[in-house]
């Protein structure tokens, strides 16, 4: 990666915890905790990383995330990302977490809470990075599992900046949440929410009109609906834009065809994100790498999408 890329000050706004477990540690945390993994080695994890679409890779991810157990195998995950984010000036993140994926299995909301709270404290004091925390509601579960999750949440409403939605997006449309978002939004929570990574514009109009939402996470489906690109444009509404991750999940064919900055030069507030960098091939540095190789991205562009996730922060 160029060095004027990798010292560009920058903010994480897409970013899902479970998705930066890298292969190493998958294998180390399953040792630990004594779990038979049906993969043979990290190679041959790694070269199941082929993925057609959202779902095939969240069946995956999903697998991936059994080997969190623990408070510790928490703090190390969240740990291991910040880090990664100092190599890369990153000075600022606001990453997701799954509540459901781990409170499912039987692992109480306050062990996952506590273990990456202390990393991100720690991340603050020792590395100088800040943060706000986002709850992520997974959509393919129904909106009452979602109301239990936040009601759990509550007796630590101070750990969070907001809530989001996330998980399988095809039929699963943004207005099935309404009633958990107004709730989360009455406590005083922020609202973001996927929409438009796979699922059409539609969603993110609802994401906009019914969830009332800060941010679009994707969104890059926006452009197919000009009217959409309008009230994004005038509302300078910022998407979290995630270019590796379009490519691994074949929401562009090549990088050369990514729309992120033809939506910069129309003026929408667009950002550079990993989501899943453990899947996808690497962390904001290389989707930045991958925008100045693949799309000529220049190095004016590189500043104005590094100072937009900076204005688009909500903590
Ligand atoms: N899309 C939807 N849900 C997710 C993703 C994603 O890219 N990553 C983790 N959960
Ligand atoms: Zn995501």
């Amino acid at each position: 990666m160029p060095e004027w890329l990798n010292a560009l000050p920058k903010a994480e706004l897409h970013l899902h915890l479970e998705g930066s477990l890298e292969p190493e540690l998958l294998f180390a945390l399953a040792e630990r905790n004594q779990i038979a993994l049906p993969w043979a080695d990290v190679e041959t994890l790694r070269a199941a990383y082929a993925f057609n679409n959202l779902q095939e890779f969240l069946d995956l991810y999903y697998a991936g995330a059994n080997v969190l157990r623990t408070e510790q195998d928490f703090y190390d995950l969240t740990w291991a990302y910040l880090q990664r984010c100092k190599a890369q000036n990153v000075i600022h993140v606001e990453p997701f977490f799954d509540p459901q994926t781990h409170t499912d299995r039987g692992i109480p909301f306050e062990v996952v809470l506590r273990g990456i709270q202390q990393a991100l404290r720690d991340g603050e004091q020792q590395l100088g990075i800040s943060h706000g925390l986002i709850l992520s509601f997974l959509r393919h579960l129904p909106e009452e599992e979602a109301f239990k999750t936040l009601e759990q949440a509550m007796p630590f409403r101070d750990a969070f900046i907001g809530v989001g939605l996330d998980s399988s997006e095809k039929g699963f449309p943004p207005r099935l949440f309404e009633r958990v978002f107004a709730k989360a939004r009455s406590e005083g929570l922020h609202a973001v929410a996927h929409a438009g990574e796979e699922g059409p514009p539609e969603y993110i109009w609802e994401a906009l009109d019914l969830l009332k939402i800060k941010r679009i996470d994707h969104g890059v489906r926006a452009i197919e609906d000009e009217r959409l690109m309008q009230r994004i444009i005038d509302e300078q509404i910022p998407l979290t834009v995630c270019p590796l991750s379009n490519i691994k999940l074949c929401v562009f064919e090549h990088m050369g065809q990514h729309n992120i900055l033809e939506m910069l030069e129309r003026g929408v507030k667009v950002t550079v994100n990993s989501d899943d960098p453990a899947y996808f091939g690497g962390y904001v540095g290389e989707n930045f790498a991958a925008l100045h190789e693949h799309l000529g991205m220049t190095e004016a562009q590189a500043k104005r999408l590094a100072q937009n996730s900076l204005d688009a922060r909500l903590a």
